[in-house]
C-alpha cells in the first residue's frame, strides 16, 4: 500500500528531502528482527537490553507497580517477562527505543510532553480495547497507538511556521489536524508517520494501521482489529469539552467495529489508566505527567464511563 492512500495524490517523500530523518538506535533494529518471531527468548531479549542498563532498571520498576499487582518483588527480567507477557516485554523495549530519536525535539509554541502523554493514553488505550476485544495482537495495538502520531513532529520540523499554531496547547484535535494537513499539504501526519516507520523497518502489520489511522474507510479483512483500534484511538481528543460530537461518534464506531460490549468499558478505561503512570515513567523525557488520566480517557469517550 502507498503510504499516502489517505490522500491519493500525496507525495509525502518530496518532504523528506529537505528535513534530516531521525534514526533509531542500532538496539531499536535488533529488536525490529525479534518482534514477529516466536523463537526469540526472553534470554535473547535480555540480551539486546544488557546494552542499556536504565531500561532494564524501568521495566522492573514498570513490572513492580501497581498496575500489576504483584506481591513479591520482580527483581529480573526473567519475572519481568512473566508478569508483562513476553510479546508486551518485546514491544516495550523496542517502543522505548524507537521513540528516542525524539528526546532531543523540542519546538517553540508546541508543547511535546502533551503530544506524548496523549501518545501514551493511545497506547494504553489501545492495549486495553484488543485485550477485551479478544482476537487482537495487543501488544501490536500498543505500539500502533504509540507511533501512529509521530508524524506530527515531522511535519512540524519540515514546516514550523505554518504547523505550530495547530499543535499548541494542552488539547490537540487530531481529526482537524489531519483534515488540515491534507488540504493544505495533500499530505498528512499518518503518511509521514507511515514512510518513516517504514523507513525503519517495521512490518507492514504495524505500518498498515499507523496509515490509515484517519480514514473512516472499512478495514481490511487481514488487520481489521488493529486497523479499527488505531482509528479509534486515534480519533480522540484528550481534554476536549464534554459532549464533543466527534468523539462520542469515534467511540460508538469503535463498539460497533469490535463488538465491545457497552460494560466493559469501564474495565478497559481503569486497566488504561491504572497503567498509564507506569508506561509514560519509561518515556520519562518525553511525556507531560498527568495525575488524571483516567478523567482524560473517560472524558475522550464522552462520559460513557462514569
Ligand atoms: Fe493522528
Amino acid at each position: 500500500m502507498s503510504v499516502a492512500e489517505n490522500t491519493g495524490t500525496a507525495d509525502v517523500a518530496s518532504i523528506f528531502q529537505d528535513v534530516e530523518l531521525p534514526s533509531p538506535p542500532k538496539v531499536a533494529l535488533v529488536l525490529l528482527q525479534m518482534i514477529d518471531d516466536p523463537t526469540v527468548s526472553v534470554r535473547d531479549i535480555a540480551a539486546v537490553m544488557g546494552v542499556d542498563p536504565s531500561l532494564c532498571a524501568r521495566l522492573l520498576k514498570l513490572a513492580n507497580s501497581s498496575a500489576y499487582g504483584q506481591r513479591r518483588q520482580v527483581d529480573s527480567i526473567d519475572r519481568a517477562a512473566v508478569v508483562l507477557g513476553l510479546d508486551y516485554l518485546k514491544v516495550i523495549c523496542l517502543a522505548v527505543q524507537l521513540t528516542a530519536p525524539f528526546k532531543s525535539w523540542k519546538r517553540a509554541g508546541v508543547d511535546v510532553g502533551i503530544l506524548w502523554r496523549d501518545a501514551v493514553l493511545r497506547a494504553s488505550l489501545a492495549r486495553h480495547a484488543a485485550r477485551i476485544a479478544g482476537d487482537i495482537d495487543y501488544s501490536k495495538a500498543f505500539l500502533v497507538g504509540l507511533l501512529q502520531d509521530v508524524g506530527v513532529p515531522l511535519l512540524a520540523t519540515a514546516f514550523p511556521d505554518r504547523y505550530a499554531p495547530h499543535v499548541a496547547g494542552d488539547v490537540v484535535d487530531h481529526n482537524a489536524l489531519f483534515a488540515w494537513e491534507t488540504s493544505e499539504f495533500g499530505y498528512n501526519h499518518p503518511d509521514a508517520a507511515a514512510k518513516v516507520l517504514d523507513s525503519w523497518g517495521l512490518p507492514p502489520s504495524l505500518t498498515r494501521p499507523i496509515a490509515v489511522h484517519h480514514s473512516l474507510k472499512a478495514p481490511q479483512s487481514d488487520m481489521a482489529g488493529l486497523e479499527s483500534i488505531a482509528v479509534v484511538a486515534g480519533g480522540l481528543t484528550f481534554g476536549a469539552a464534554p459532549g464533543c460530537t466527534h468523539n462520542a461518534a469515534r467511540f460508538a464506531l469503535f463498539s460497533e467495529r469490535l463488538k465491545l460490549d457497552k460494560n466493559s468499558t469501564p474495565v478497559m478505561v481503569r486497566h488504561a489508566a491504572a497503567e498509564f503512570a507506569a508506561i509514560s515513567a519509561l518515556f520519562d523525557e518525553l511525556v507531560t505527567p498527568t495525575t488524571n488520566p483516567r478523567e482524560l480517557l473517560a472524558g475522550a469517550i464522552d462520559g460513557i464511563v462514569s
